[in-house]
């Protein structure tokens, strides 16, 4: 079954063909980042616009690459939640629009959904029952993945996720945007116990979290040391950082992991990049007797593959929509 995946939720227009739920086929994106860049974060209403202007080449050009022609497409698949508004509503009816011409069937996918399944292009011989620790720009969640289509919520952040909290603090020693990057680079050869940076505790719900404390201590930190005229140890400070925020994802991620006795954990997302998180997450995962599933890097971030790989196992539970398909800048991924 050849599924056409389209993915506008942010700052990334995707277009991506996957074949069967696992073969990648191909997978076309297009990066906003540039334009963003600017401005220090990404602007709504320019995201929109552009993907406007690129889903519809994107797409054609996402058949050509897999050596297909439209004729050979089985069902379109498409992100409707949860992404800045304006930028989803480009993608679902670009989405809707093709699949009434090609007379397709039309698959909504769960974005967070969709970066669970980047492990099971990364991983063919990963099936759930697992944990699944999901950290981007947008999320930071702990999800307990049952079936491929039956998800529940275990834990998450109750402020900013863990992404936005890398990207926020990179902004201000003015390394680039989106942050967590540059932020993993810097923090080579640091000592991570140089800055104290406070981990929160959610009480009474051990696997919730809050990065907004070590964003504000963080910023603190930063300013304070502007004024005084005192230079920081960058790598350290990266390196500090990067370390509290591990440590507030990895023992929960291990504790819900030791509740469920599923014995397998994946991570999800854009953070899932970071190499002290990758790293953290081995050694407990050894350590238990875990195993440990990560996605390549390339499927770490936003893509269209994921929401194909998604779209295929919806569709085989029978989740498909009709044109009054609508987006949503919101939305429990219990619900699909
Ligand atoms: O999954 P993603 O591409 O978009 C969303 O769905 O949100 O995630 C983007 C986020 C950004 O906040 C970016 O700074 C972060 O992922 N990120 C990283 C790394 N690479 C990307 N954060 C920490 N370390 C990284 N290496």
């Amino acid at each position: 079954m050849n599924i056409l995946a389209i993915e506008s939720s942010c700052d990334e227009t995707a277009a991506a063909v996957v074949r069967d739920g696992r073969q990648v086929l191909s997978n076309c994106v297009s990066s906003q980042i540039e334009m963003h860049t600017i401005y220090g974060g990404v602007v709504p209403e320019i995201a929109s616009r552009k993907h406007v202007e690129a889903v519809s080449g994107l797409a054609q050009q996402a058949v050509e690459h897999a050596g297909l022609t439209t004729a050979d497409l089985d069902a379109l698949a498409v992100t409707y939640a949860p992404g800045l508004i304006g930028a989803v509503l480009v993608g679902v009816n670009f989405a809707k629009g093709a699949a009434m011409a090609l007379d397709l069937p039309l698959i909504p996918v769960h974005h967070v959904r969709g970066h669970i399944a980047a492990n099971y292009i990364t991983h063919p011989d990963l099936e759930p029952p697992f944990v699944c620790l999901c950290v981007s720009g947008g999320t930071t969640a702990i999800v307990d993945v049952q079936d491929y289509t039956h998800m529940a919520v275990l834990g998450g952040t109750r402020d900013d996720a863990a992404g936005e909290c890398f990207d926020k603090v990179a902004r201000v020693l003015g390394i680039g945007y989106p942050g967590g990057g540059p932020m993993d680079r810097l923090a080579d050869g640091g000592d991570d116990s140089k800055y104290e940076l406070p981990r929160a505790h959610v009480s009474g719900h051990e696997l919730d979290m809050s990065f907004s404390g070590l964003k504000t201590a963080s910023l603190n930190l930063i300013h304070n040391a502007q004024q005084k005229g005192e230079a920081l140890d960058l790598p350290s400070f990266a390196a500090s950082f990067g370390r509290a925020v591990s440590e507030s994802l990895v023992p929960r991620t291990i504790h819900a992991a030791r509740m469920l006795g599923y014995g397998k954990v994946a991570v999800a997302g854009g953070v899932a990049a970071n190499r002290r998180i990758r790293s953290d997450l081995e050694a407990a995962c050894r350590s238990e007797g875990f195993r440990l599933y990560l996605p390549e890097l390339r499927y770490c971030g936003d893509n269209g593959a994921m929401i194909g790989c998604q779209g295929y196992y919806e569709f085989l539970a029978g989740h498909t929509a009709g044109a009054d398909l609508n987006a949503y800048a919101t939305r429990d991924i219990a619900l699909g």
